[in-house]
């Protein structure tokens, strides 16, 4: 009995992943912009890969020729070609233009890396929401997982990837937590509906079920129907300052561009081999991609 259930669930289970595959083949082969925008050998791939899926019932994907072309030698990025030599000043132009591509969908979307004490790393999506020469800022909950490795080891690595302008940006630095004021002034200039959330999330904490965070939500929204939500103290604001700042822009022969700068440690005079002086104590080098 307990044989025969298992091999109808295995029947089932093909023939729900088969229905699946077709779908989601016809689908894509419906859609002649997806078609177009696949090269020969992602086509290859593609449909290598679906009928792999299809017969096993261990997933193996082999990915090794998806590839895309990133840009030619002409459109390089070149030391001169720098708008800044102040890093932040550079950051802002190449972010400007990616907030005005309109193929990136959220140009403040970044990964953030943090680690435990001992080493162990752990990343994430957050948003930017607001850069100075003092750094980077992101709001989130204090208690988190990023949050307690924040607190035990306050260092983090911000990367952003623009795909369509074929740029990535790293952000290395130590990180602070922002006053408590420009917390709040931050906190209560969202929407009523998202300082709710941000009370009913005991961010990175299991919760149940969804139902609890949505009885929850719907308590709070009656409890601060006619009054300003208060920010919990377990939220609020950071500050990446910035130690490393790369640019890095993708070229299609893998020559990738890497302009790299760096704060000198203290004490440090000497610029090193290719390294050039940069403004606001900055130095940089460009490095083998
Ligand atoms: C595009 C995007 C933007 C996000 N922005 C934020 C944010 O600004 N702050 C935040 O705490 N979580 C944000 N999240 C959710 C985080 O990725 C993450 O799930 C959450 O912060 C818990 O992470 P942790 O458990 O590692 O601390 C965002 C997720 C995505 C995909």
């Amino acid at each position: 009995m307990c044989c025969y259930v298992s091999v109808s669930l295995t029947i089932m289970r093909r023939i729900l992943i088969a229905n699946l595959l077709l779908r989601q083949s016809s689908l894509f082969l419906r859609n002649p912009r997806y078609h177009a925008s696949l090269t020969a050998g992602h086509r290859r791939v593609c449909a290598r890969n679906f009928c792999r899926k299809s017969s096993s019932e261990d997933t193996n994907m082999d990915l090794s020729n998806m590839r895309k072309k990133y840009k030619g030698d002409e459109d390089c990025f070149e030391e001169s070609q720098l708008v800044s030599l102040d890093p932040i000043t550079q950051f802002g132009n190449w972010f400007d233009q990616a907030t005005k591509c309109p193929e990136v969908g959220e140009a403040n979307a970044m990964c953030i890396a943090t680690a435990t004490k001992d080493g162990r790393p752990s990343a994430r999506m957050v948003l930017l929401k607001g850069y100075s020469n003092e750094g980077f800022r992101f709001f989130s909950n204090y208690e988190s997982r990023k949050g307690s490795e924040l607190e035990s080891n306050p260092h983090a690595c911000l990367v952003f990837y623009w795909e369509p302008l074929n740029r990535q940006i790293r952000i290395e630095g130590n990180v602070e937590r922002i006053p408590f004021q420009s917390s709040c002034d931050y906190f209560h200039s969202r929407p009523k509906s998202s300082q709710i959330g941000a009370v009913v999330s005991r961010q990175s904490t299991p919760v149940p079920n969804r139902d609890y965070l949505r009885q929850k939500n719907a308590e709070l929204e009656e409890k601060y129907k006619d009054t300003d939500v208060p920010m919990p103290d377990y939220w609020g604001g950071y500050i990446v300052k910035p130690s490393l700042i790369e640019f890095w822009q993708g070229q299609t022969n893998r020559l990738h561009d890497r302009i790299v700068f760096t704060r000198p440690k203290d004490g440090e005079t000497e610029l090193g081999e290719f390294q050039h002086a940069a403004e606001g104590g900055w130095v940089y080098q460009r490095q083998s991609p």
